[in-house]
């Protein structure tokens, strides 16, 4: 049975990691579509900036919240049901960086934990927490988890533990949105690739929320991650395409996609179904199957 498209004036959104980059551009779509939004993010003074901000707009609140935190994020839930008695929208869409630089054994442990406590168990946290009381509202309601074309499509060889999480959130959306289908729920899940340019955000300064018990303890110093200029200027110098992404622009599109029901939320797909169609041929031959050049 397919679900009926979503109504955002009026709905009740939520959207971790809103107070910056990606997740600002959701919410400024989904305020100006008339829903009601509640951001949570770990970074209180972007938080309260972005409140101010947004004021003006429509209704919205913001609320401290770590993802990677199980507690925190019941804790948010308990808030929003308390006072907004439901939830249609949620994007799991805080994320980070991994912080160690390229090869997977110049990464340690707290690297992968960091990185796999925001990205992975972020958004295993929201759907614990959110999606019981989602069904149990009897409310028509979307989940999109933010993935990224690198690791939900294919791996950036050189970003292999951010790769490696976003892997997995996009096999867990899968997942959840067979099961919500299969229970007969008025939810369903989207899996969002930001695409359309590149994306100039804080994630490439994401070591600002790194908690201090997470810090690099064996090489401290080593590889901290490339900015967003310098990823440019290395693109540039290689040929290829920096076309820089309009976040509002996308933020739309997000929101849109969410109302259709979309499960896979992302821009032009042609090069991206090509590199897919190349990886299965190559692993229907037992070969390593080819992965994202970025040329640099
Ligand atoms: N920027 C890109 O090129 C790109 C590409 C593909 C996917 N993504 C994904 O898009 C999403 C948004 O990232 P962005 O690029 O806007 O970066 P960003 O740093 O601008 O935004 C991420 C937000 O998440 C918040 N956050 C970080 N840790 C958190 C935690 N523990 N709990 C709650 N909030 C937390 C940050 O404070 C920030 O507001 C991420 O999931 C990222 O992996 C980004």
């Amino acid at each position: 049975m397919s679900l009926d498209p979503l109504t955002i004036d009026g709905a009740v959104a939520v959207v971790t990691g809103g107070a910056g980059g990606i997740g600002k551009g959701i919410v400024r779509a989904l305020l100006a579509k008339g829903a009601t939004v509640v951001i949570a993010d770990v970074e209180e003074p972007a938080l309260d900036a972005a409140v101010t901000q947004m004021t003006g707009l429509g209704a919205v609140e913001g609320v401290l919240c770590d993802v990677s935190d199980f507690d925190s994020v019941v804790a948010l839930a308990d808030q929003v049901f308390a006072v907004h008695g439901h939830c249609n929208l949620l994007f799991n869409n805080a994320g980070v960086g991994a912080g160690g630089g390229g090869r997977a054994w110049d990464h340690e442990p707290n690297d992968w934990k960091w990185c796999f406590g925001v990205n992975v168990f972020g958004t295993a946290n929201g759907v614990m927490a959110f999606v019981p009381r989602m069904i149990e509202s009897g409310q028509p309601g979307q989940v999109v988890n933010t993935s990224s074309g690198d690791g939900g499509f294919a791996p950036v060889p050189m970003a292999s533990v951010y790769a490696s999480s976003k892997a997995a959130v996009s096999c867990l959306t899968e997942a959840l949105h067979h099961q919500l289908v299969t229970d007969g729920t008025r939810l369903g899940a989207s899996v969002f690739y930001p695409s359309g340019g590149l994306m100039n955000t804080g994630l490439f300064n994401s070591h600002r929320n790194r908690p201090p018990e997470l810090e690099r303890i064996l090489r401290p110093a080593r590889r901290s991650s490339m900015t967003f200029d310098e990823l440019k200027a290395r693109l540039e110098a290689a040929g290829r395409d920096v076309t820089v992404a309009d976040l509002d622009d996308l933020g739309r599109f997000v929101v849109a996609g969410a109302a259709d029901r979309r499960y896979v939320i992302a821009r032009d797909l042609t090069d991206t179904v090509d590199l897919l169609h190349r990886r299965a041929e190559a692993i229907g031959r037992f070969e390593v199957p080819p992965h994202h050049d970025m040329g640099i």
